[in-house]
């Protein structure tokens, strides 16, 4: 799709479509909504008047031009109440939107910067929610799928002003949204992939090809490696597989200094079988997606590289699958982690916090300042928090709350979950260090009470994705399948630890 920002006033467009806004309880019509209704003879406001648009948020009306216009279609998307009005709610609407216009084989679309000026959103803001808004709206995954789609590709999207001023706004918007929702759906597409091609090898390569493009340094260890390094926890759970485990490491060097000023850590379980601990096999496709933390670190990571923040980021991304086999750990089984720490396995399908471990602490020894690890960790915390929003847990309330600010502007939500030291009592073994289940309540959080083994007095951040990483359903800007949550939050929260540095 080309998007593209032009001036010229909305009336003057040729396209397929151009899309106008009306606002829930708008007593008079005024700017392009205006204008275009008069064109238009008035269908628009005779619309309003027999209460058929009502500017409800999502609400879609389209009307032909029947050539009083340059644009085939008038799209009137409702965007609610005036006060009401989110970057997310324009996000969701321009999703919405340029889905029913693709499905009726518009390819071609134009719109102003929506919600630009209004409730406090920018216009700079307001580009970058409506780039993101049909990027990630119209996004497929149909690789595997021989027959052509219904409906067609939408191939060209232009972001329109009437003030010349504006352009460079509209520019820096479209710029940045074009990058986030684009690294967002690289995580989709690895998210969606089948666990047949999208295997701890594929994940490498496919590190290894944005690296190239976007010029990071990348390197990926092999077991040999891990074995010097010590990484026993990440060996242990890769035992069962044939596939050959990766431990990816991407760096982004941003500023002059040597130091690692943010580590991304991500799950990269390719499939999660449960291992000897076998899953029930209803819904287990779904783990082909248990990689989706690993996916979301690589994509941000390539999102960097382009907007090229002033920090340093390094990810470490432990990729390997959890299969049943002879050669596989088993409950009772003793593994040592990177730092020396023992860890007596209860359920091999607690494996994501076993290669995590390595990976914290292969960060933490590097001396990396700061770190946030992002998994599909725990089913007990898509329980406690549903598909709304992921977990965050944490050691430093301050990141805990940067990473929340960071999620709210990306439309992802994040809660905060408690990390009282006395949840740790249950992760205690009675043959090793520590356990790596620690009993049936509280499951999400004594997941993230084991991790917190691994990172010292680093401050750090846990993102449980459990429950957002995939979408039972099309809404807004979420289509079936994966979501690529937390993509945005990581890029966001990079960029504002940047702009500290600045300010220091
Ligand atoms: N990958 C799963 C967690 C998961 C569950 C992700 C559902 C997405 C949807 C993880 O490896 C796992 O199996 N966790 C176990 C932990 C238990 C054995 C302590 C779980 O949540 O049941
Ligand atoms: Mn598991
Ligand atoms: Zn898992």
């Amino acid at each position: 799709m080309e998007i593209k920002t032009v001036v010229s006033d909305i009336d003057k467009i040729k396209a397929g479509a151009i899309i106008v806004n009306f606002f829930e309880e708008m007593k008079h019509l005024d700017g392009d909504i205006a204008t275009v209704d008069k064109a238009l003879d008035g269908a628009i406001s005779q619309l309003i008047s027999q209460g058929e648009i009502k500017g409800k948020l999502n609400e879609i009306t389209i009307i032909h031009s029947q050539g009083k216009l340059p644009a085939d279609r008038v799209a009137v998307a409702g965007l609610g109440k005036q006060p009401e009005l989110t970057q997310d709610k324009v996000r969701g609407a321009v999703a919405e939107t340029c889905r029913q216009l693709r499905q009726k084989g518009v390819d071609s679309v134009a719109t102003a910067a929506q919600g630009a000026g209004i409730a406090g959103i920018s216009l700079e803001t307001a580009v970058q929610a409506v780039t993101e808004g049909v990027l990630l709206g119209t996004y497929t995954f149909r690789r595997h799928i021989t027959k052509v789609a219904e409906h067609g590709e939408m191939k060209q999207f232009l972001i329109v002003t009437s003030h010349k001023t504006e352009l460079s706004s509209l520019e820096k918007g479209c710029y940045k949204g074009r990058i986030l929702a684009e690294a967002t759906n690289l995580a989709r597409d690895m998210v969606n992939e089948p666990a047949n091609y999208m295997t701890p090898g594929h994940m490498a390569d496919t590190a290894t090809k944005l690296a190239e493009t976007h010029g990071l340094e990348i390197s990926v260890l092999e077991r040999e490696q891990m074995q010097e390094l010590g990484m026993g926890a990440l060996l242990g759970v890769t035992q069962g597989s044939r596939q050959p485990p990766k431990f990816i490491i991407l760096r982004y060097q941003g500023s002059h200094s040597a130091e690692i000023d943010m580590a991304l850590v991500g799950k990269g379980i390719t499939f999660d079988a449960g291992g000897i601990s076998i899953k029930p096999s209803e819904k287990m496709e779904e783990m082909k997606g248990d990689m989706a933390g690993g996916a979301a670190v690589i994509a941000a990571m390539g999102a960097l590289a382009q907007l090229k923040p002033k920090i340093n980021a390094m990810a470490a991304i432990p990729c390997a699958e959890n299969l049943p086999d002879s050669k596989a750990i088993k409950p009772g089984d003793i593994l040592a982690a990177i730092n020396g720490k023992t860890i007596e396995i209860i359920s091999t399908d607690a494996e994501g916090r076993l290669i995590l471990a390595d990976a914290l602490g292969y960060a933490n020894k590097l001396g990396a300042k700061l770190m946030v690890d992002v998994a599909t960790l725990t089913g007990a915390c898509r329980a406690a928090l549903g598909t709304v929003c992921s977990g965050v847990f944490g050691n430093n309330q301050g990141l805990v709350d940067k990473t929340i600010a960071a999620g709210a502007e990306a439309g992802e939500l994040i809660w905060q979950m408690p990390m009282f030291e006395q949840y740790k009592e249950q992760n205690k073994s009675d043959v090793a260090d520590i356990k790596n289940v620690g009993g049936r309540y509280g499951g999400a959080i004594t997941a993230a009470q084991f991790l917190a083994e691994f990172v010292g007095d680093t401050p750090w951040v846990h993102l449980d994705i459990a429950g957002t990483s995939l979408s039972d359903k099309e809404q807004n800007y979420l289509v079936k399948g994966a979501t690529g949550v937390p993509v945005r939050t990581l890029v966001n929260l990079a960029l504002s630890l940047a702009q500290e540095e600045k300010g220091r």
